[in-house]
């Protein structure tokens, strides 16, 4: 008896002291019970897909949002593509028009990217977009423009400043000394606090003065030697400042917090394609994964390697059926459009979409005990208990779902909602009898492909 109550008085210790860890561990601001984090993440968790712009004075080298790490231009040598930003064909209702019917339901742009320069009317810097002579705000009617068409607005801002005379040269910077002895020398007249106030300042005008922003993307951590991570950031207290202003803003994993469980919102694997849901300690977290056309963000002229309508469109079903959200990047030319490319991109998506949107939005994983048919992706939807299944390659005439018997009542062709019919193979003998496993079920397909880029079968669940 003895023993049982020692025994059990300490596992209650235990607990208790692992329950006051946890609870230490969390600051009191960061709260929040996991059914108030669920409702503030349903829309984007439904919505699934969102147009990532990349936009800036970098559009005009247009070779890459990095031209000025990769090429080591100085400040000076940089002002020239500032001094000539005038994006006279701007119009970002065209955007917005683009995106929606590219069937995108919300928008992340760069509000400043890691060159510093900012596209709004910062009071607290001159490196902006009023200063060039286009002399114009260009968030303000983006986000305006975007709202109108139902879109949610989300902005990126940009961890690093490779402009902010305070920001300390690092491993990454484009300029400063590459000797460390005269790098630690230089980084003495650079004062960190005085970045980490800037950026809470750029923050809160950010947050304040567009109204409610669904998300925010921060970018990005590279913690370690002559780097720069959580501390330098002070990434608690900024988290803290964008809680504040904006309750039900979604935040990215960027801030170097991946080690709690209140410093983020959802994980950001960036042009790869994860093999399965992302986990987190032992647990499928909210994702989002953000893509290219091509290889580069910013407007990239001389850039090959664009990706098909088809890769694109397999590309978002694959990440649906992982559970996760696609963020799909325009880079806005230096006149302040779209290039050809990206438009032929954005209306074959969006013609896939208009007749498969179903597939995708509300959207998930399929259920473990539902197998996927060869060559074949599946998308789930579980308020309206239905599953789709999206045909990479068509198969001649029969489809074989394994294990479905029973589990379905209709089956239909989404682009144009004709019926399938379907039936388990039973009887045996003639030659022309398909051989099948005893719960399979068999849809009749059409011969002909239908004519979309993927086609759907929409299956109405029991
Ligand atoms: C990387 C790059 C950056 C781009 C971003 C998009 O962090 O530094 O150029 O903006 O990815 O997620």
């Amino acid at each position: 008896m003895k023993k049982t109550g020692l025994l059990l008085s300490l596992l209650f210790v235990a607990k208790a002291s692992c329950f006051t860890v946890s609870a230490q561990d969390t600051p009191a601001w960061a709260k929040e019970t996991r059914d108030r984090k669920e409702q503030r993440m349903a829309w984007w968790t439904h919505d699934r897909f969102g147009m990532f712009i990349h936009w800036g004075i970098y559009a005009l080298p247009a070779r890459h949002e990095w031209v000025k790490r990769n090429e080591k231009i100085s400040d000076e040598a940089y002002q020239r593509y500032f001094e000539r930003f005038d994006p006279d064909l701007y119009d970002p209702k065209e955007w917005a028009a683009k995106a929606k019917a590219a069937g995108m339901k919300y928008v992340v742009v760069t509000t400043k990217h890691h060159d510093g320069f900012c596209l709004w009317d910062s009071k607290y810097t001159d490196f902006k977009v009023t200063n060039t002579p286009y002399g114009k705000d260009l968030i303000k009617p983006l986000v305006d423009a975007f709202r109108s068409e139902g879109l949610r607005i989300g902005f990126y801002y940009s961890l690093i400043d490779w402009h902010h005379p305070d920001f300390p040269y690092d491993r990454l910077h484009p300029n400063g000394p590459s000797d460390p002895e005269a790098r630690k020398t230089a980084n003495e007249r650079r004062d960190l606090k005085t970045y980490r106030q800037y950026m809470k300042n750029q923050l809160t005008e950010l947050l304040t003065q567009f109204g409610a922003i669904d998300e925010l993307f921060l970018d990005f951590s590279y913690p370690g030697e002559n780097g720069k991570g959580h501390q330098e950031w002070d990434s608690e207290g900024l988290l803290k400042l964008i809680r504040q202003l904006q309750p039900n803003i979604l935040v990215d994993n960027r801030l170097d917090l991946d080690h709690t469980d209140w410093g983020w919102d959802f994980v950001t694997p960036e042009q790869f394609m994860p093999q399965e849901w992302p986990v987190v300690r032992g647990q499928r977290v909210p994702w989002e994964t953000c893509q290219t056309f091509s290889g580069s963000w910013g407007y990239y002229r001389d850039e090959y390697t664009w990706k098909s309508v088809h890769q694109l469109v397999v590309m978002l079903i694959e990440i649906t059926s992982k559970g996760g959200n696609l963020l799909l990047n325009v880079g806005p030319t230096a006149r302040g459009v779209f290039d050809d490319r990206a438009n032929e991109r954005l209306a074959g998506i969006g013609k896939w979409m208009y007749y498969h949107h179903r597939s995708i939005y509300g959207c998930t994983q399929a259920p473990d005990n539902f197998k996927v048919p060869q060559n074949c992706l599946l998308t789930y939807n579980p308020s309206a208990k239905r599953l789709y299944v999206h045909v990479l390659e068509w198969p001649f005439k029969s489809l074989h779902l394994p294990g479905y018997e029973g589990r379905f009542k209709y089956a239909q062709l989404l682009n144009d909602g004709s019926e399938i019919r379907f039936h388990t193979q039973t009887q045996a003998g003639s030659h022309t009898t398909e051989n099948s496993r005893e719960d399979d079920v068999i849809l009749s397909l059409p011969v002909e492909r239908p004519n979309v880029d993927v086609p759907v079968i929409e299956l109405f669940l029991e």
